[in-house]
């Protein structure tokens, strides 16, 4: 068996729990819900330990980043913890020189953009991950029957930020690369995806019941590209963690016209952002597929009552879906007010969940 007996989920702790039942699939007396972005800069308790420590530091810090991922479970009370790290922890732990510049993103010393580059990129040393591990034996310790999501970037998204060496609108240098060097694009999408990979595993090993591949950008690409140059590594991923025997989470933005294609990754379950009601994402991916998602971001500072009437929807829209997770369509801005999310935990769970 890959996961050990004292796992999370092999104990007992997360096997039932409303969040795992509803990715297998099953519908319990309450709604789960948690937020993308939940841990981080919404919160002052998490500006006020990150102080003076660079965001990518702070993910290698296990203390830390424990106690950070465990902040909105506290605070909230979410049906989820999802461990605080970020999709280039790996590629950053293999030894390319990538930093979190504050309000801009991902940023690397030099564009990973030619043959010669992609060819000399290291290997990812499982050794380089032992922080991480440690960060999440912590939290699964603190966190008992609350089930861990570990998370990792899809190939697309991770190699997208290689290529540019920071974050673009139109993710364009990819894009053209994939046509103008294909062979060069499937070597660097590999490469991001086994070191992705390696992450996940190790999220998963240390106690991580569930995991999510973020193909945040994906939404960029049409499905022609995406099924010849970003599902195939995304597949690989899923298979490479399929032993793991844990419900794999797959989202992006933007990809309504993609649904389906990724899904045929090996999904178990899709986040769906908000721009796609979930009855009609449930159309797309077949009514067997659990679904999570998808309330607008955008109304979380829009006042209650307009917030409250999407929340309705989306609950009602759900019920398509075999299982539902409730989340936001994308992750949580940073001026959100704290307490209106508590405020929705509360209202979902005073929500029948079946
Ligand atoms: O609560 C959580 O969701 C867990 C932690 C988490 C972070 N990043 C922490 C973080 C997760 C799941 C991610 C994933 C991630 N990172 C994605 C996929 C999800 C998505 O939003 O689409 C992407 C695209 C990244 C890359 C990245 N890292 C971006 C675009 C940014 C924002 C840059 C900025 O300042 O606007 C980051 C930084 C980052 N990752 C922060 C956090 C809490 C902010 C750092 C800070 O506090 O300054």
């Amino acid at each position: 068996p890959a996961l050990s007996a004292d796992h999370p989920l092999n104990s007992g702790l997360t096997h039932d729990a409303t969040l795992i039942k509803a990715y297998r699939g099953e519908r319990s007396e309450t709604l789960p819900v948690w937020f993308m972005r939940q841990a981080g800069r919404s919160l002052p308790e998490y500006r006020k330990l990150r102080e003076g420590t660079e965001m990518l530091e702070s993910c290698l810090r296990p203390e830390m980043a424990s106690e950070i991922t465990l902040q909105p479970v506290r605070r909230h009370k979410v049906d989820a913890a999802i461990f605080f790290s970020d999709i280039v922890i790996p590629v950053k732990c293999a030894g390319v020189d990538v930093q979190i510049v504050p309000n801009v993103g991902p940023v690397l010393g030099e564009a990973i953009d030619t043959p010669e580059k992609v060819a000399a990129l290291p290997e990812l040393d499982d050794a380089a991950l032992d922080p991480i591990r440690e960060a999440v034996a912590l939290t699964v310790a603190e966190l008992g029957s609350t089930p861990l999501i570990g998370f990792g970037g899809a190939p697309f998204t991770v190699a997208a930020y290689m290529v540019e060496g920071k974050p673009t609108r139109d993710h364009l240098g990819p894009r053209s690369m994939m046509h103008a060097d294909p062979e060069t694009w499937h070597a660097l999408a590999d490469w991001a995806g086994r070191v992705t990979a390696q992450f996940i595993r190790a999220q998963v090993e240390a106690g991580a019941s569930s995991i999510q591949l973020f193909d945040s950008w994906a939404g960029s690409l049409s499905l022609k590209d995406y099924q010849e140059f970003a599902q195939p590594h995304s597949a690989k991923v899923f298979a490479d963690l399929d032993d793991l025997g844990v419900q794999k989470v797959h989202f992006g933005t933007g990809t309504g016209e993609l649904l389906t294609a990724m899904k045929e990754a090996g999904a178990d379950v899709i986040g769906v952002d908000y721009r796609l009601p979930l009855d009609v994402a449930a159309q797309r991916v077949g009514a067997d597929t659990p679904l999570q998602g998808n309330i607008d971001p955008a109304l979380l500072t829009a006042g209650w009552e307009p917030l409250k009437a999407d929340i309705d929807a989306v609950i009602a829209a759900g019920k398509n879906a075999p299982g539902h997770v409730l989340n936001l369509g994308h992750g949580v801005p940073p001026t959100t007010d704290p307490d209106v999310l508590t405020r929705i935990v509360e209202y979902i769970h005073a929500q029948p969940g079946r």
